[in-house]
């Protein structure tokens, strides 16, 4: 049955996905975002791509007011909550601004949701609740490290408050998904990761050196206990990630049964090498990738790769894409932008 659903943070990489996700199984999509890391246009590409263009508001989610007319203003039956800070690096330089962007605008969201008797709920999580898990792969019932970064507390205090708000018996069905390491773009190229500055994150480094826009890449450290010394992590599609908040929906709303806080791992349950990235990157584009290793980065965690079983049972869900069509479509995209809005800073 279709469903109007909110998406804070709905013109960013994960949220524009997941809109074009959305529209295609049926539902109505309604934006909030204060377009502090995306772009007004991203609504005409999602309009490109699904025929259909969602209502949008200018939002920050702090603005408790300006939420409560978002409910007033549109019949929303379910919110997908994307709208966050996410940079581990910021973070650490700038923690009150993280605690407030992220904490306060789930909180605000729960205040609006209760009032407007909105039930359903899709949280934004990461892995990095994780920590460097001692026994891979991660399951969900493995137990949280102490954060390494205030972004990643901000992702476990918010996960504690969905707990903790469960429990009350308010009627809330929320559900946490735990993203990997989300990578690649829409296959129209219409759509992607669009970085503002210098990329902190791999494959936007990687598809910005290609394109000559870097000078190289710098692969962060050789000597982990790894077979060939790189770090490894859980890459997946973002389009299959876009599908997961799908039935991550779809299970809140037609499983009456489901516990009313749940989370689910969204990875491929794969782990690559940082080398593994650049060989595939290399095949899939046809391009060679300067690079050079260097020390480690500080915070980086060696390895971590999902154990997704519970999610594909659970949400009747799995990642379909593979590495290459994860690089070569992220490639794609990265041309597109240099054609269409020119180099970035
Ligand atoms: N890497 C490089 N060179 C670069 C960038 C990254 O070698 O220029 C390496 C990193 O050291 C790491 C791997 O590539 O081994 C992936 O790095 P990313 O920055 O792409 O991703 P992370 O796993 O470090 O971080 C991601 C999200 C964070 C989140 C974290 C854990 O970006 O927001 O996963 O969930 F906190």
């Amino acid at each position: 049955m279709s469903k109007r659903v909110l998406l804070t943070g709905g013109t960013g990489y994960i949220g524009s996905h997941t809109a074009v996700e959305l529209f295609a199984a049926g539902h109505d999509v309604v934006i909030a975002d204060d377009l502090s890391n995306s772009s007004v246009t991203v609504l005409d590409r999602i309009s490109e791509i699904s025929g259909r263009r969602p209502d949008f508001v200018k939002l920050d989610l702090r603005d408790l007011n300006g939420l409560k007319q978002v409910f007033r203003r549109f019949d929303i039956d379910a919110a997908i909550h994307f709208a966050a800070r996410k940079s581990v690096g910021e973070s650490v330089e700038q923690p009150l601004l993280y605690y407030d962007v992220n904490v306060n605008s789930l909180l605000n969201l729960l205040v609006a949701m209760a009032e407007f008797k909105v039930d359903t709920l899709v949280f934004s999580s990461s892995c990095t609740v994780y920590g460097q898990p001692d026994v891979l792969p991660v399951s969900e019932s493995t137990p949280f490290q102490p954060a390494s970064s205030p972004y990643g507390n901000t992702k476990q205090i918010c996960e504690h408050i969905l707990r903790d708000y469960s429990l009350t018996g308010v009627g809330l069905k929320a559900i946490s998904l735990r993203y990997f390491n989300p990578v690649g773009a829409h296959e129209s190229a219409l759509i992607g990761e669009l970085p503002l500055g210098v990329p902190n994150n791999l494959v936007p480094f990687i598809t910005q050196t290609a394109a000559g826009l870097r000078e190289r890449l710098q692969v962060f450290g050789d000597d982990y206990d790894t077979a060939d010394g790189t770090a490894i992590r859980d890459y997946i599609h973002v389009v299959d990630l876009a599908r997961a908040h799908v039935s991550a929906l779809q299970r809140s709303l037609h499983h009456p049964n489901a516990a009313n806080y749940e989370y689910f791992n969204v990875g491929t349950g794969s782990g690559t090498s940082v080398m593994e990235v650049i060989k595939a990157f290399e095949a899939a584009a046809g391009v060679p990738l300067p690079y050079k290793i260097v020390g480690r980065r500080a915070g980086d965690i060696e390895q971590i790769y999902a154990d997704t079983s519970t999610a594909n049972a659970e949400l009747d869900w799995r990642a379909e894409k593979t590495l290459a069509d994860m690089l070569s479509s992220a490639w794609q995209w990265q041309q597109h932008i240099a054609a269409q809005d020119g180099p970035v800073g």
